[in-house]
């Protein structure tokens, strides 16, 4: 199933998605949209908990990271104040960080089976925004910002990025949702420009 106004900001750390989700925010609420902005992991307390998995805290075995990625996205789509229901309301939706991910990520330390069936009854989103990189470039931006989480290493940022293009493509054979490569070296404002024109040609 293939929401209509739901968006999806997609891409290895590093790749921007984060800085084009403020901007969209911005651009969106000055022209009056409704709209709700959104992550994942998300805030709510699985979100949180994952969280503290991502900067090394807590250790999960893989599996127990996969079920509770797909459970906070769970509450992410149809929780209280989650995304069906801004939906139902009129909201254009977008969120940085969706299933995708966790078809990249999490395939690589526990196969790509466990992620691919936990996964497969989750809407998909009208447009999917990939944002493409090369990790030595996203690392350096990573670097650059201080901190740095479980995942951020070039080799698995590598394997994360050959995921990415085995999940996308295989989406294009399978679904009708649109993706949108992005080259993320672009600069802000002409990434900002390809996502608002992409968002607008459909309303
Ligand atoms: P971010 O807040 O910088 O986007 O970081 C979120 C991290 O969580 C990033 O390394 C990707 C990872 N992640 C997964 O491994 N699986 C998932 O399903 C999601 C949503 C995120």
């Amino acid at each position: 199933m293939i929401l209509h106004n739901f968006f999806v900001l997609e891409g290895i750390d590093g790749s921007g998605t984060s800085t084009q989700l403020k901007i969209l925010q911005e651009k969106l609420e000055k022209q009056g949209k409704k709209a709700f902005f959104s992550t994942e992991p998300t805030s709510g307390s699985t979100g949180l908990f994952l969280r503290r998995m991502l900067s090394g805290e807590i250790k999960l075995h893989p599996a127990t990271a996969a079920f509770l990625f797909a459970a906070d996205r769970n509450e992410h789509i149809y929780g209280k104040n989650g995304i069906k229901e801004h939906l139902e309301n009129g909201d254009i939706c977008v969120s940085d960080r969706y299933l995708f991910s966790s078809l990249a990520y999490q395939s690589q330390e526990c196969g790509k089976e466990l992620p691919a069936k936990i996964n497969e009854d989750f809407p998909l989103p009208e447009i999917l925004f990939y944002f493409s990189i090369d990790p030595a470039v996203s690392l350096k931006r990573i670097i650059g910002r201080g901190v740095t989480e479980i995942y951020e290493k070039e080799e698995f940022l590598r394997k994360t990025e050959a995921e990415y293009r085995r999940v996308i493509n295989d989406f294009k054979g399978k679904s009708s949702m649109r993706i949108v490569e992005i080259d993320a070296t672009k600069s802000i404002d002409e990434i900002s420009a390809i996502i608002w024109n992409e968002i607008s040609a459909d309303k």
